[in-house]
C-alpha cells in the first residue's frame, strides 16, 4: 500500500581494516555503528526538495535524485554521524532513502536491491566506491566485504565483544580524491595494499578466536602504518594514533578513507584513553555495534 509520509534509518560504520585495498578487490572488515541517519519522506506536490537537513551540501539533493522522482517528495534528513569523518554518513543517507522511498510506495525490498540501489548515491558521492559502506550499512553487525567481478561477496562477520574509542580529528577527508591519489602514487601491484588485504584475512581468523587484545590492537597497529605507507594518514591523526596507544589502546588507526576523519581505538578501559584524547582537545566518544539489520 502507497503512503503519504514514510521514514526509515540506517547505520554508520566504521572500517576495521581493508580500506583502500577493499577498491582493488582485497577483502575488508567492517562494523556498523550505533549511530545513524533517520530520513522521512512524504508526498508533495512540486519538486522534490529537502526539507528539514542536518546536513547541507550541494552534492546532497542531487545525489538522493539519483534514486528518487525528480517530482512530488520532501525529504527530511536527522543524523547524528559526523560528516565527511568515515563514519559512513553518506552511506547511512543513502541506505535510508532506499528503504523509506520503498516504504512510501509500499514495496517489499531485500538486501540485494538495497544494496544495489544504495550505489546511484553513493557513487555520486564518492566517485567509484568499493560499495563496502554501503553493504555495511545495509546488513549492520560486523560484515566482510570484498568488491568481486560481477557482485560482491558479503559475509557477516564472527565478533568478539570490542570497546572501541573514536576519535574525531575535526577535519574532512575527502574519499573520492583520497582513492584517486591513492590510485596514482600506487600504480600496479602495490606491496602495501597486497599486505593489507593478507592482514585482513588475519584479523578475521583473530577476531574468529577471540584472540587477546593485544593481538587484535597489533594488527590495527600495523593496518595504520601500511595506510600511512600509501599517504592517507596526517600528522594529526598519527598524534592521535599514538596519543590512544601511550593511553593504554591495544592498537588504534585512521578508519575510512583518511585525510581526516576518524581514529578508532581497541581499549579494555576506555575512560584513560578518552581522557587523554579529550585534553589534547580532541572530540571523542565510545562506539558500540549495531545490531544486524532485519
Ligand atoms: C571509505 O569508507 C573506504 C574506502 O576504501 C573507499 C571505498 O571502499 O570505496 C577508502
Amino acid at each position: 500500500m502507497s503512503l503519504e509520509e514514510a521514514r526509515a534509518r540506517a547505520p554508520g560504520k566504521l572500517i576495521l581494516a581493508g580500506e583502500h585495498a577493499v577498491v582493488y578487490g582485497h577483502p575488508a572488515l567492517a562494523i556498523a555503528v550505533d549511530r545513524g541517519t533517520r530520513v522521512t519522506l512524504r508526498r508533495r506536490p512540486g519538486p522534490t526538495s529537502l526539507g528539514r537537513s542536518a546536513v547541507r551540501d550541494p552534492r546532497l539533493l542531487p545525489g538522493l535524485l539519483t534514486v528518487l522522482p525528480v517530482e512530488g517528495i520532501e525529504i527530511d534528513i536527522d543524523s547524528d554521524l559526523p560528516v565527511g569523518r568515515g563514519m559512513g554518513s553518506s552511506a547511512a543517507l543513502a541506505v535510508a532513502v532506499v528503504r523509506a522511498h520503498a516504504a512510501l510506495r509500499g514495496e517489499p525490498l531485500d538486501f540485494e536491491t538495497t544494496h544495489a540501489r544504495a550505489f546511484g548515491p553513493e557513487r555520486h558521492f564518492h566517485g567509484d566506491p568499493s560499495g563496502v559502506d554501503h553493504a555495511v550499512s545495509a546488513l549492520g553487525g560486523g560484515v566482510r566485504y570484498r568488491k568481486g567481478l560481477d557482485r560482491p561477496e558479503i559475509q557477516p562477520l564472527r565478533l568478539p565483544d570490542l570497546e572501541l574509542v573514536v576519535v574525531d580529528s575535526g577535519a574532512p577527508g575527502d574519499t573520492a580524491a583520497l582513492v584517486a591519489g591513492v590510485r596514482s602514487r600506487r600504480p600496479g601491484i602495490d606491496p602495501a595494499l597486497q599486505r593489507i588485504g593478507a592482514l585482513v584475512g588475519e584479523l578475521e581468523a583473530a577476531l574468529g578466536r577471540a584472540a587477546p587484545l593485544p593481538e587484535l590492537g597489533g594488527l590495527l597497529d600495523e593496518n595504520h602504518t601500511l595506510l600511512q605507507r600509501i599517504g592517507v594518514s596526517t600528522p594529526t591523526l598519527d598524534a592521535i594514533v599514538q596519543t590512544c596507544r601511550a593511553a593504554g589502546a591495544h592498537g588504534a588507526k585512521l578508519a575510512g578513507a583518511g585525510g581526516g576523519g576518524v581514529v578508532i581505538a581497541l581499549v579494555d578501559d576506555a575512560e584513560p584513553v578518552l581522557q587523554a584524547v579529550r585534553r589534547a582537545g580532541w572530540t571523542a566518544f565510545r562506539v558500540g555495534v549495531a545490531p544486524r539489520q532485519g
